[in-house]
């Protein structure tokens, strides 16, 4: 069996780490690794590959950023390529960036049977470009690899069921639970950046719809500006958010008022996560990290696919539109904790896809 594997953003790599790792160990398993280059800075491509052992890229696209038609059809074009050269058994996609979209519509326009990782997720909002690339991919895909019940329910109601569909659980599970041990041993973050374990809030900021208009993210910033005046809040900050503060004139206020990091490695992240009092993203990835740690975790956002973490108390959504607010539903949250369950499953979901694709029937 030939895989032939597609990523090419930040929570990718984070993903990728886990299943590749149990697809490499498969005898009868070929694994090729194609990294689109939807990443590409250092701190947000190199250092993951390094710190998860991830093995090098066997194809890089190096696609850069772009508009979204841009980015995506410059994947689309090089992708042709890369499959009709490799001829793979099945093409493996994570998530729902434009590096998931891509890979399923180039395999199945090509006949290629995809496999799709996180699949079901559902915010129900067609504004967030993330929504319309995961309803693609499940719909592309020949066989979807569900986190979770309600992911498995959310595919149901669109017709998605039966022997394709497989309740796996959560491959950030099984990472955070893999390297959480080595941050504990191998990160220094909080000594580096002056942090007392337990004596700050963690904030993380990069959805399009909090960083694309000037007053939504002034509102986001200037509630952490505010939680601050009361403890230390830490933001390590994707590039396109301090691109967005930059151009908005709001990043020189967040730089004096709060601890603005370069974005951080996995293990550094993870670490940050742990030790924090409570945390503010609007991360689908930090979101579940918070609850993992046990984390109360507050989304800047309309609404979560994750919804399990807010029925369980762990997580409360918040629509950044008034800064007071949200800075004491930020403040509000440190010292709560929700019910204890395990909806991720019990992090063996890159042992149950490596079985499931290695099947002698697929
Ligand atoms: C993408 C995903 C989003 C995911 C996020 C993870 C899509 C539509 N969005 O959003 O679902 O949550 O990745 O982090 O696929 N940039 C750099 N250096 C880099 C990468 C990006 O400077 O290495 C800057 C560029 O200015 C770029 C901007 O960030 O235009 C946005 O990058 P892009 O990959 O288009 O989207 P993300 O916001 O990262
Ligand atoms: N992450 C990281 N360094 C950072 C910020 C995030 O390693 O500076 C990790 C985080 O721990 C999680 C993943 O990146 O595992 C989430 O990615 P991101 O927030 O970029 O995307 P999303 O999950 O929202 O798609």
């Amino acid at each position: 069996m030939k895989l032939i594997t597609v990523v090419g953003a930040r929570p990718q790599f984070i993903k990728v780490a886990s299943v590749s790792r149990r697809l490499r160990a498969l005898a009868d398993v070929t694994e090729r690794l194609v990294h689109t280059g939807q990443h590409y800075d250092d701190n947000m491509s190199r250092v993951f590959f390094e710190e998860l052992e991830i093995p090098k890229p066997d194809i890089s696209l190096d696609v850069g950023s772009g508009t979204h038609g841009v980015q995506t059809g410059r994947m689309l074009a090089l992708l042709d390529e890369v499959l009709l050269a490799e001829q793979p058994d099945r093409v493996l996609v994570y998530g729902d960036t434009n590096s998931t979209l891509a890979g399923a519509l180039a395999a199945s326009k090509l006949h290629y049977p995809v496999a799709h990782v996180e699949a079901g997720l559902r915010s129900y909002n067609r504004e967030m470009p993330e929504e319309i690339n995961r309803v693609l991919a499940d719909h592309l895909a020949d066989i979807l690899f569900a986190p979770t019940n309600a992911a498995v329910d959310n595919l149901r109601r669109e017709g998605i069921e039966g022997n394709s569909v497989h309740l796996v659980g959560d491959v950030m599970y099984d990472a955070a639970l893999y390297y959480g041990e080595k941050a504990e041993r191998g990160s220094a973050v909080l000594d580096r950046s002056g942090l007392r374990a337990n004596g700050y809030v963690l904030a993380t900021v990069h959805r399009a719809e909090n960083t694309d208009e000037r007053s939504r993210l002034a509102t986001i910033f200037e509630a952490l500006s505010n939680v601050a005046e009361e403890v230390p809040v830490v933001v390590p900050l994707h590039p396109r958010s301090r691109k967005a503060l930059a151009g908005f004139g709001l990043l020189d206020r967040a730089q004096r008022d709060l601890k603005i990091l370069p974005p951080v490695g996995y293990l550094d992240m993870l670490m940050l996560e742990k030790n924090a009092l409570a945390i503010a993203t609007d991360s689908g990835g930090v979101q579940k990290e918070a609850f993992f740690y046990r984390v109360p975790c507050v989304t800047l956002r309309e609404e979560t696919e994750w919804v399990e973490l807010v029925d369980l108390g762990w997580n409360r959504v918040v629509v950044p539109s008034d800064a007071d607010h949200l800075s004491a539903v930020i403040t509000g949250a440190i010292g709560r904790a929700g019910k204890d369950a395990a909806p991720y499953g019990h992090g063996d979901a890159g042992t149950r896809i490596g079985e499931i694709l290695s099947a002698p029937s697929r």
